[in-house]
């Protein structure tokens, strides 16, 4: 199978970090074509550090990497116009207006002006940038000057997008529209790799994941596949008058806001949740959330924990 990403113990080293700080420890990563591939993990983790050696900005110091079947540090030059990239913290051209920054990227790219000129009217109409079209990109908000790029990087005819936090500071409505762009891009069988803060925009966007933590991959696959590596793949939270103790049986509890956060495996979770309703207690039952992954495996504390957490008790 080939795929539209593929990284083998790939490794990055900055010229001036500290002997032995690698910003990407032996990364093994793939992605196929035609989906959204999500990247999560903490601020450093090395999320943009991937991203750029990737979209052949940056070099990486071992290891291997294939864009779209091409070596990145030999067939850069053939990849480049196959990729578009909004880079993390980027300035677009400030004395340019929204249309023009979008059209003369297409026209740079080598889209003929017809097709430049259409692609960019429907852009502007699909990420809803149209009152803006004759604003100055340095007169925008930042959430509209991000939506500005984001716009830059769909309107291109790539097959593979890299979208670094596309939707931080983009109101609730902004980043709908952002989600509606990448589910429009992957049925134009594009791919896209994401990065983004967002677990629950990650989930709902992402056909495969990887979480990564300090440079290392610690878990990858789909958020089945993800949570099937938890050793506890159920949430209960139930509030009521109850003792932490009566709930240790069933796996690993968490006061939380109003009552506790119980995480369980399967039986255990359909136990507690009937046990509950008898009592006549508030509850609710599902699969551990992305979050909960990612609390978990990058070893912070739980969710909603404001008081010491509960002992684990094997249920
Ligand atoms: N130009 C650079 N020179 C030296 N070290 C760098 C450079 N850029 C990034 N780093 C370091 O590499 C590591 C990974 O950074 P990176 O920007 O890839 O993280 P990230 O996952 O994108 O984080 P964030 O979520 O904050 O955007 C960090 O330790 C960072 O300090
Ligand atoms: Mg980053």
């Amino acid at each position: 199978m080939d795929f539209a990403l593929r990284a083998r113990r790939l490794g990055k080293r900055y010229p001036k970090a500290p002997p032995n700080v690698y910003a990407l420890s032996d990364v093994d990563l793939e992605v196929p074509h035609g989906v959204t591939f999500g990247l999560i993990g903490r601020n450093g983790a090395g999320k943009t550090t991937f991203v750029r050696i990737a979209a052949t900005q940056l070099e990486h110091t071992s290891g291997d990497l294939e864009v779209l079947g091409l070596d990145v540090r030999t067939r850069a030059r053939e990849i480049r116009p196959r990729i578009a990239c909004i880079p993390q913290e980027s300035r677009p051209l400030y004395f340019l207006t929204t249309e023009e920054v979008i059209y003369l990227n297409l026209k740079m790219r080598g889209t003929d002006a017809v097709e430049a000129r259409r692609r960019t009217r429907d852009v502007l109409a699909e990420l809803e940038l149209e009152p803006y079209r004759k604003t100055l990109v340095s007169h925008l908000s930042g959430g509209l000057r991000r939506r500005a790029l984001v716009a830059m990087v769909f309107a291109s005819d790539a097959e593979l997008l890299f979208l670094d936090e596309p939707t931080t500071g983009l109101d609730p409505l902004a980043r709908r529209q952002v989600w509606d762009a990448i589910r429009h891009a992957i049925r134009e069988h594009r791919t896209i790799v994401l990065t983004t803060h967002y677990l629950d925009e990650a989930e709902a966007l992402s056909a495969r994941l990887a979480l990564i933590d300090k440079g290392r991959v610690m878990l990858s696959g789909t958020a089945e596949e993800l949570r099937a590596r938890m050793p506890y793949p159920y949430r209960v939270t139930i509030a009521g008058p109850i003792a932490a103790e009566a709930l240790h049986p069933y796996g690993r509890v968490t006061r939380i806001e109003g009552g506790y956060l119980v995480f369980a495996r399967e039986s255990n979770a359909r136990d507690l949740a009937r046990w509950g309703l008898e009592h006549g207690y508030r509850l609710s039952l599902g699969p551990v959330s992305l979050e909960d992954i990612f609390l978990e495996i990058v070893g912070r504390p739980l969710v909603g924990l404001e008081e010491g957490e509960e002992e684990p008790v094997a249920p």
